[in-house]
């Protein structure tokens, strides 16, 4: 029995040091995607701060790495946190978001919080939680976003609405002529 739990312990010890080796590649771009969703979203410096140091390491181009962030299995267990949270929400593809879906991402950023889901737990367990005074800053700043979305969406019907009557004086006019 001894000698079992001996071999199964050495087989996980081997196991840690080659996964230490197998390193999954770093999700390290530029800071410009993030900085284009900064601006288009007009983030206030204290709702970034705290989107810093709680949600963009899994919701952006950038993670920050401290050292037990490249640390087996760590390191393997957050890429594919990374990669599963940028697939839900990525702050640095915000530009290809439709109207429409941007809306629904501050909507559901809005019910992660309340329902204290974000950020994932083990995550909070190296970085601390989210304290409530951060999480209704966060929540206050997305329910102003989604509002100036959809107003700007309005803004965009009634220009298309002036474009239809040009349009509608313009064939009358031509109608006229002939
Ligand atoms: C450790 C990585 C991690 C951190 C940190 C994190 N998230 Fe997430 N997030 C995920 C993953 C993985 C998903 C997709 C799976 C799920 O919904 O649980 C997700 C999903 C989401 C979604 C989309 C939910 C949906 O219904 O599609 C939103 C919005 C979100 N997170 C917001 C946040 C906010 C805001 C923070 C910071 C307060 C944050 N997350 C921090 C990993 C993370």
């Amino acid at each position: 029995m001894l000698t079992k739990i001996k071999n199964i312990f050495i087989v996980l010890i081997l196991v840690l040091i080659i996964t230490q080796f197998l390193r999954p590649e770093k999700n390290e771009a530029s800071y410009d995607s993030i900085a284009s969703f900064e601006e288009a979203t007009s983030l206030p410096a204290e709702v970034k701060t705290v989107l810093q140091n709680n949600c963009y390491d899994c919701h952006s181009n950038i993670t920050r790495y401290p050292w037990f962030m490249e640390v087996s299995p760590i390191t393997h267990y957050m890429a594919y946190q990374i990669e599963e949270g940028k697939e839900h929400f990525n702050v640095s593809t915000w530009d290809t978001y439709t109207d429409k879906q941007k809306d629904r991402k501050l909507a559901e950023l809005i019910e992660e919080i309340e329902y204290k889901k974000m950020p994932l737990k083990p995550y909070t367990w190296m970085h601390g939680e989210l304290s409530g005074a951060d999480g209704k800053k966060l929540i206050a700043w997305a329910k102003e976003t989604r509002e100036k979305v959809k107003t700007r969406k309005s803004d965009s019907l009634n220009t298309q609405k002036i474009d239809s009557t040009v349009i509608d004086s313009t064939i009358s006019k031509v109608s006229l002529v002939y």
